[in-house]
């Protein structure tokens, strides 16, 4: 909703206003704003052209920002007025506070009918409490802008002073904020501020400038100069813009854990995998932005955040959740599927007889989910499938890259010397056609993030 001032309205309609605020426990801005949604009410005719508004600006690349702009003392504080134009007609809405030693250079008067806002000043100001009020300001913004940011200010917010309204709202707030320095050279370089400069940005106070240039005041030159009205503006822009989701609008299925192949109800085969590979995989994809299916055997993890899974046991339940997702962009197989299982399986728990033979267990061949993916009328545009080898790695993930029609088979050594069954650490290499890159040991996250860069180069270059 628009910013309402109460200033503004005519003196016996704000008194009654504030009277029907006191009387309803709201501010007088939030009173004004129920009333104009009752305009109607036979109780205060209040006009809502009385009331000034920012008119919201719905294009630009800053349309709908409402940029909090703190103008501190110095002689940089002319260049506010056309850095506030620069903000309103990228589409942001900008409400000016000045310090007192603002308005040396600087009229609130100029500042306002930029801005076409109110003109923040004071910190007891009565009306201004009651109208918008402090904590309200540094709560109502998406970015704070302290340009220029003095030397003075600087200090003051490193040592978290609130004796003004500017420093009381940056104090307050939980907004982020952006600092433009403007100072001479050697204040800037003076160890107190390089001190309160390592404060700000531990506290994560984001800076733009100063620039080396000349002083306007002094002619001496150095660093110190404030940023341009333009590269102030374009690090406001560049805040704004959303991050690069690589894998936005794309849906990936992931398999991980082992699967179990009962032999009776009470027992069954299975094998070493943790999942740990498989799930970090899965959380690295979505942290991309892309929407992850998990299918995970039976494993002692926490499903992983931001993914949905379907848990299950066998490999011919896995093959199903798996076809059952398709079509999707990529498909990444990590699973240590049981290549067989138990033909039948016993009703019952199988007795130890006295004096009879143990039972001979007739194993039949499980489906094959990654050449299976690998063929289907539906093969996703990536197909990765995992080769979990004891011996000769990379000739068996080379055979099976092909007969199974995979992309990319990520090979690992499985054996026992080499710790990577259930262990937080995996050494692999990417075969394909292209050849094979040795990954070097890394943590299976580490792997998992890096798999997932390239998974998301892959799918941005098969689409162009
Ligand atoms: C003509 C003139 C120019 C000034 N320019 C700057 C300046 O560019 N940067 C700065 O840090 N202080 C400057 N100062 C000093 C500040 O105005 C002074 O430190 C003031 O207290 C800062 O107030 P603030 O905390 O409200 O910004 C200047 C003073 C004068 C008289």
């Amino acid at each position: 909703m628009a910013s309402i001032t109460i200033r503004n309205l005519d003196g016996a309609i704000k008194e009654r206003l504030r009277l029907r605020a006191a009387r309803n426990g709201r501010s007088m801005e939030e009173e004004a704003r129920v009333l104009l949604g009752q305009a109607d009410t036979p109780d205060l005719p209040v006009q809502p052209a009385s009331l000034k508004a920012q008119s919201p600006i719905s294009s630009g690349t800053l349309a709908g920002k409402r940029l909090l702009l703190i103008i501190g003392g110095g002689i940089a504080a002319y260049k506010c007025l056309d850095l506030i134009r620069r903000l309103r007609e990228r589409g942001a809405s900008v409400r000016p506070i000045m310090t007192k030693a603002a308005q040396q250079f600087v009229t609130p008067l100029a500042v306002g009918a930029l801005a076409a806002d109110h003109v923040f000043t004071d910190l007891f100001s009565r009306e201004d409490e009651q109208d918008v009020g402090h904590i309200r300001l540094s709560r109502e913004a998406d970015l704070i802008v302290v340009a220029p940011a003095t030397a003075d200010l600087m200090a003051k917010m490193a040592n978290g002073l609130a004796d003004d309204l500017a420093t009381a709202v940056l104090l307050a707030t939980t907004a982020p904020v952006l600092v433009a320095p403007a100072m001479n050279p050697l204040m800037w370089d003076h160890p107190a501020t390089r001190r309160n400069c390592a404060t700000l940005a531990r506290d994560g106070i984001r800076f733009i400038g100063p620039n080396r240039g000349e002083m306007a005041e002094s002619g001496e030159a150095g660093e110190g100069r404030m940023a341009e009205p333009l590269e102030i503006t374009a690090a406001i822009e560049a805040f704004f813009k959303p991050a690069h989701i690589p894998l936005a609008g794309k849906t990936i299925v992931v398999t991980s854990g082992p699967t179990v192949e009962p032999i009776d109800p009470v027992r069954y085969i299975a094998n070493r995998s943790s999942g740990k590979q498989g799930h970090a995989i899965a959380a690295a994809l979505a942290r991309l932005g892309a929407t992850v299916r998990l299918v995970s055997g039976p494993v002692s993890m926490p499903d992983p955040e931001g993914v949905s899974v379907i848990h299950v046991e066998t490999a011919r339940e896995m093959k199903d959740a798996v076809e059952q997702l398709l079509p999707v962009d990529a498909a990444v197989m990590v699973a240590a599927v049981a290549d067989w299982r138990a033909e039948a399986q016993a009703g019952q728990k199988i007795k130890k007889q006295p004096g009879a033979k143990p039972p001979v267990l007739q194993m039949v061949e499980n489906p094959d989910i990654l050449a299976g993916i690998g063929h289907h009328a539906e093969r996703p545009r990536l197909v990765v499938g995992f080769a979990a080898e004891t011996q000769d790695l990379l000739a068996n993930a080379r055979k099976k890259l092909e007969k199974k029609g995979a992309d990319w088979i990520v090979a690992n050594d499985v054996s026992q010397a080499s710790g990577v069954m259930g262990g937080d650490r995996n050494t692999v290499r990417i075969v394909s056609k292209l050849g094979i890159e040795e990954w070097p040991d890394m943590s299976k996250d580490e792997v998992a993030a890096r798999l997932a860069g390239k998974i998301a180069e892959a799918l941005e270059i098969i689409e162009t």
